[in-house]
């Protein structure tokens, strides 16, 4: 059987994880089984003028319109607007208490700039003295962020930006989130946690978390004084930031694997706390991938695996950050790249069907070995989700093999 492949990314994790299984490397004008794609190759595939058809025996690593997810002002909108559908339709986890979603607070308080100026300047007069960040919508790795604790920066912001916020359709726009100042330090720096989620179909919602996430350490120790308010040191866990910080490669580049974080949580902070934390963490994948469900072009060609930005506050409450479509594969030690290696296998191994041909006919239900390092999260063809007293999912599956 000759399968082919394709990518437009010269990463070699790629190719060789397709040559390993025996997949022949063709160009994008060939008939291709899989293609691992950028996201704007993905895009005008899937647009009207490309005029491509998918065949049944062809699979590509995004959904067409998963900025839905990805980008930082859609993620929230859809949150929101999942957490008014469930508040509707009189859903208990659309619970309030003291005006907070009481289940569904897994996101910063956040707002879209400049079109939600006036509700971000009432919810900052709340609490005048607290810090917010702004982060441009389309950006990433930590470019153009910037923490700010008064109104006057804001507005001098918006003055330097040039346009006036009634002129904005060509400015870039921004999110401004409530800024998490009592980070989980170890050894006295912020970290957040990289996780990754693969969801191979949004209706019905199957998607599973891989089990070697890790955590990106600051190589500064953190400092909440307005001094260092300036010193994204201190503040962006972004790889992309910290690596040109003088110290990090003398900390393992910087990461610590998600096990070992588990381990010294279970010691500092005990077993129970810390299993909540990790029940609560798939707990807000899931419904992260619940809220946007609806809106993504939901196609059997496609599969997607996401980054996860977690920050976990010393309250061990887990926060959402974002959701990268296109998470790194680039490695920066030994360990990152036996891990990265491991993902695209495990990635393969789920959306193959058995038979070692792409098909979209298959019910995509992987085999248990197929899984890898892999744990499924949700299979709503499958499973029943379990709702349990203490608010954690479990999940019960009947049918498992
Ligand atoms: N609300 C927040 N509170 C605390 N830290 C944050 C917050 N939002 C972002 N950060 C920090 O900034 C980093 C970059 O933010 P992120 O939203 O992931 O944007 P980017 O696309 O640039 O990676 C995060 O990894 C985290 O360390
Ligand atoms: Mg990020």
């Amino acid at each position: 059987m000759r399968i082919t492949f394709c990518t437009d990314l010269d990463k070699s994790v790629v190719v060789a994880n397709c040559e390993k299984r025996g997949w022949i490397q063709v160009g994008p004008e060939d008939d291709w089984n899989i293609y691992w794609a950028g996201t704007q190759t993905c895009r005008s595939l899937f647009s009207v003028d490309s005029g491509y058809r998918m065949h049944d025996n062809q699979l590509i690593n995004h959904f067409p319109n998963h900025y839905e997810i990805s980008r930082k002002d859609l993620l929230v909108k859809n949150i929101k607007r999942y957490r008014r559908d469930l508040e509707k339709e009189g859903n208990v986890l659309a619970e309030r208490g003291d005006s907070k979603y009481l289940h569904l607070d897994f996101i910063p308080v956040t707002f879209v700039l400049p079109a939600d100026y006036n509700m971000f300047v009432e919810e900052y007069r709340k609490a005048p003295q607290s810090t917010w960040i702004m982060k441009p919508c389309g950006r990433s790795q930590g470019s153009g962020i910037f923490l700010i604790n008064k109104l006057s920066k804001l507005k001098r912001w918006s003055r330097e930006a040039k346009s006036p916020f009634q002129q904005q359709l060509t400015k870039e726009s921004y999110v401004i989130s409530k800024y998490i100042d009592n980070p989980l330090l170890i050894g006295g720096k912020k970290f957040d946690l990289r996780l990754y989620v693969l969801v191979t179909s949004f209706r019905p919602l199957k998607a599973y978390q891989f089990r070697l996430g890790f955590c990106r350490f600051c190589t500064v120790k953190y400092d909440s004084s307005v001094a260092e308010l300036d010193n994204m040191y201190v503040h962006l866990t972004n790889v992309s930031v910290q690596k040109h910080g003088g110290e990090y490669n003398s900390l393992h580049g910087g990461k610590l694997s998600v096990q070992n974080l588990r381990l010294h949580l279970e010691s500092t902070r005990g077993k129970q706390v810390t299993e909540r934390l990790f029940d609560q963490i798939s707990w807000l994948i899931i419904h992260s991938l619940k809220a946007v469900a609806p809106v993504i072009a939901t196609d059997r060609h496609c599969f997607e695996c996401y980054g996860y930005d977690i920050i976990i506050d010393n309250k061990l409450k887990p926060w959402l950050i974002e959701v990268n479509a296109s998470p790194s594969l680039t490695s920066t030690t030994a360990n990152d790249r036996i891990l990265k290696h491991k993902l695209m296998d495990n990635i393969f191994s789920i959306v193959v069907p058995p038979s070692g041909l792409p098909d979209v006919r298959w019910n995509k239900i992987p085999s248990q070995e197929a899984l890898g390092d892999f744990e499924l999260l949700i299979d709503e063809d499958l499973i029943h989700l379990h709702e349990t007293e203490n608010n954690s999912y479990l999940l019960k599956n009947n049918r498992w093999k």
